[in-house]
């Protein structure tokens, strides 16, 4: 057993490919969030989640919540998937801009919920493929896309997994100097 977690969840596969390149670098395990994996045997506890309307998964919060109690003994860093940046361009009115945040804002804040001694935190692109999304998410977004960007909804790609894996390198390293 390796003595850092990886612990995730994601929709379509972006944040489980993150957490897997980042489990690689740091030489970690991994699991998901639904296997409600315990924690207490780790040094550091690694937390990701992708970001859906603004927000962490759900199933990402109740987990904190359930482990906050462990986590808060324990060294933790946070990473997300979102596509932030690419909507604080899209140019959205003032008032909405303030609600949106930057994929590293986004990291940051889940890191914090994590409690815990927060060692690192990383905000990291994503993946979006229109035909592999259900009913509910395709009509939302195309929508969003119609009337707040004015143009049909497309993908994007933009997941960098070799920086994933060289920030779980940075994370192993910063804990041997811990
Ligand atoms: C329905 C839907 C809503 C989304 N909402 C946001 C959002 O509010 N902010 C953002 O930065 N990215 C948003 N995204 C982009 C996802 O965070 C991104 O595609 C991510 O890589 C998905 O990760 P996953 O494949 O692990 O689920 C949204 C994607 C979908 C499909």
């Amino acid at each position: 057993m390796a003595k850092y977690l990886v612990v995730y969840d994601s929709k379509y596969g972006a944040t489980k490919e993150l957490a897997q390149a980042i489990a690689e670098g740091l030489q970690a395990d991994i699991a998901n969030v639904e296997t409600d994996p315990d924690v207490r045997p780790y040094e550091l506890v690694v937390i990701g989640s992708p970001i859906y309307g603004g927000d962490y998964l759900e199933s990402v919060r109740s987990f904190l919540r359930a482990n906050r109690p462990f986590l808060a003994k324990r060294k933790v860093a946070a990473f997300v998937s979102a596509a932030a940046e690419w909507e604080r361009s899209a140019g959205l009115t003032g008032e909405e801009d303030d609600l949106l945040f930057t994929q590293q804002e986004y990291a940051e804040g889940l890191a914090k919920l994590a409690g815990g001694q927060v060692v690192g935190a990383r905000g990291f692109g994503g993946r979006l493929v229109p035909e592999h999304l259900d009913d509910r998410d395709r009509n939302m977004l195309e929508w969003f896309y119609r009337f707040l960007m004015h143009e049909p909804l497309k993908g994007f790609d933009t997941l960098d997994l070799e920086a994933a894996r060289r920030w779980g390198e940075e994370l192993a390293a910063a804990m041997r100097a811990s």
